[in-house]
């Protein structure tokens, strides 16, 4: 193995001490505390994970934080009353709805329900169309925080040819945005993308966000790219015994990491930088509010 590790976990953790500090001066000069609330619906058992981290990881930065959690049988009306009673709520800077929501909801609907300003998972469509002009929105945290490592480790990202594996709301095209707004020379591959392993070999920034288990081998990273791998897939592992599973990324690890110049794990790469920017989007979000 050649390639730099690099370490979202350590990135993750001064990221929130950097916030913490910063929410820490706020409550001691100001008397504000940011807060931040989470709308659950379902039992989905992954958002329940995320959502239990978000939550400690909010209390940790000394933030205010709330959990909503309402059963799959609710109705979107009543997912879209919670939250305009949350906009309407001056101890809260932040609002997330957990998705994927149950099938019978429309997701749009209730995304574009909340307050462009405390909107900071960046999904509303005020702030998707912010970032496609080039304008100050609140950044979807995932991108935000690939294009944290990659400011980290290239400084200017100008010229820098980019490509992005994945065409998601989520992921794909505000990491488009983002890494367009800093001046590199972005593609965005998807399924439909002929001879997709010459285009992933022209990249000196290689993003996947696809959510295929290891679909992005070695002989497709062009010798001391960077590679952010966004996936974070469950795979039956019966190596570690029945019904045991392991999570993956997008990209064969071992293979890439033989030929990459730097490389973020899964776990322990992009998935901490996440909750890191939540916090980060909801101290901003806050502080824009009390401007
Ligand atoms: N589900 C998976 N990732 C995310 C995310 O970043 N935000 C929200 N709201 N739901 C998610």
């Amino acid at each position: 193995m050649s390639a730099e590790i690099i370490d979202g976990k350590a990135f993750a953790a001064r990221i929130r001490g950097e916030v913490g500090s910063h929410v820490a001066r706020l409550k001691q000069e100001h008397g504000i505390v940011p807060g931040l609330a989470v709308v659950l619906v379902g039992e989905d058992p992954a958002s329940q994970v995320y959502v239990r981290n978000k939550g400690k990881q909010t209390v940790e930065a000394g933030m205010h934080s709330e959990e909503h959690r309402m059963d799959a049988s609710v109705s979107e009306a009543e997912v879209i009353a919670m939250v305009e009673r949350l906009n309407a709520d001056p101890k809260i800077h932040g609002i997330l709805v957990q998705l994927p929501l149950p099938s019978h909801m429309n997701s749009e609907i209730v995304i574009n329900t909340i307050s462009p300003a405390k909107d900071v998972d960046g999904f509303h469509i005020s702030n998707v169309g912010l970032l496609g002009t080039g304008q100050k929105s609140m950044v979807p945290c995932t991108p935000l925080g690939c294009l944290m490592m990659l400011r980290d480790r290239f400084g200017s990202l100008s010229g820098q040819n980019a490509v992005v594996v994945g065409r998601s709301n989520i992921v794909g095209k505000p990491m488009f945005n983002l890494l367009l707004r800093d001046s590199a020379t972005v593609t965005v591959a998807h399924s439909r993308t002929r001879d997709i392993e010459a285009v992933c070999r022209g990249a000196d920034i290689l993003v996947a966000a696809v959510g295929r288990p290891e679909m992005i081998r070695g002989d497709w990273v062009k010798p001391g790219a960077t590679v952010i791998d966004v996936g974070i897939n469950r795979v039956p592992a019966p190596e570690k015994g029945e019904g045991k599973h392991r999570i993956v990324g997008d990209c064969h690890f071992e293979s890439c990491a033989e030929v990459a110049g730097a490389i973020t794990p899964v776990p322990g790469g992009v998935g901490p930088m996440t909750i890191a920017c939540l916090l980060a989007n909801t101290l901003t979000a806050c502080c824009r509010a009390n401007r």
